[in-house]
């Protein structure tokens, strides 16, 4: 069921969403070679805290970790541990959620540290596109399959490629409600999309080949052929003329 959110309903929206967002650039602000994942964890886990809100990834169908942190060849889903160490060079996706006010804010972004290499830089840079291409003239109407088409096209005229296993989603009270949001498909399929519908737009993009393969952790995603992979998401209100990114 998609849900339609009420005017009082995105007010109490906007908190999660705020501190959702300030997380991330508190965690990307913290980056140093050195760092373990799980301290770095340990800075979103502190500061959703001290907002007086919950990290809505700890204990999320038994997640042990306040933000999923995934490195290079892994797409999603890292867990934060002792021995994984932040190294110059190396594409760290950081994916985080808060609930406050009953509601849930969900985003991601992917940093480096030190030099990186001009294709890794190129294939953060066009992840985050993908996402601006996918809000682009959305609003009330606009077709749910528009959103993957545009990521798509994006993506693979830059010679990247789309993980079809995980998709974006709608999220409200729950992180994840429906409808699914893929990042590929075509132009002018599916429901449209409704002023008051939040959904979670979350553009996964593969260096190489598209296909993935699930770690025996349980959580983990990484490349099949070991390329670098990239994230991008924010939660996204759609209003009768537009899109509102509220976690930015
Ligand atoms: N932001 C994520 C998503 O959109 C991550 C959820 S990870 C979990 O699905 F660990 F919390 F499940
Ligand atoms: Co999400």
């Amino acid at each position: 069921m998609i849900t339609i959110k009420t005017a009082a309903e995105i007010e109490a929206m906007r908190e999660p969403c705020r501190i959702t967002r300030d997380v991330l650039e508190v965690m990307g602000k913290s980056l140093r070679e050195g760092m373990t994942t799980a301290q770095l964890d340990k800075i979103a886990f502190e500061y959703i805290k001290d907002c007086g809100a919950e990290p809505a990834f700890l204990g999320y169908g038994g997640y042990p970790a306040s933000s999923c942190i995934s490195l290079d060849d892994m797409v999603v889903h890292g867990i934060p541990n002792e021995h994984t160490v932040l190294r110059p060079g190396v594409i760290v996706s950081i994916d985080v959620g808060a609930v406050k006010n009953g509601f849930v804010g969900d985003a991601a972004r992917s940093f480096y540290i030190g030099e990186i290499s001009p294709e890794k830089k190129k294939l953060i840079d066009v992840t985050r596109e993908c996402f601006f291409e996918a809000v682009k003239d959305l609003s009330d109407g606009t077709p749910l399959g528009d959103i993957g088409w545009r990521v798509q096209t994006h993506a693979e005229e830059n010679g990247f490629s789309v993980v079809r296993e995980m998709v974006g989603h709608g999220v409200g009270r729950q992180m994840h409600e429906d409808p699914s949001v893929p990042n590929f498909g075509k132009k002018g399929t599916g429901i449209r999309l409704k002023a008051g519908m939040t959904i979670a737009i979350e553009p996964m993009i593969n260096l190489g080949e598209r296909y993935v393969k699930f770690l025996p952790d349980g959580w983990g995603v990484a490349t099949r052929d070991g390329k670098p992979s990239a994230h991008y998401e924010n939660t996204v209100l759609i209003t009768k003329d537009g899109a509102e990114i509220l976690t930015l």
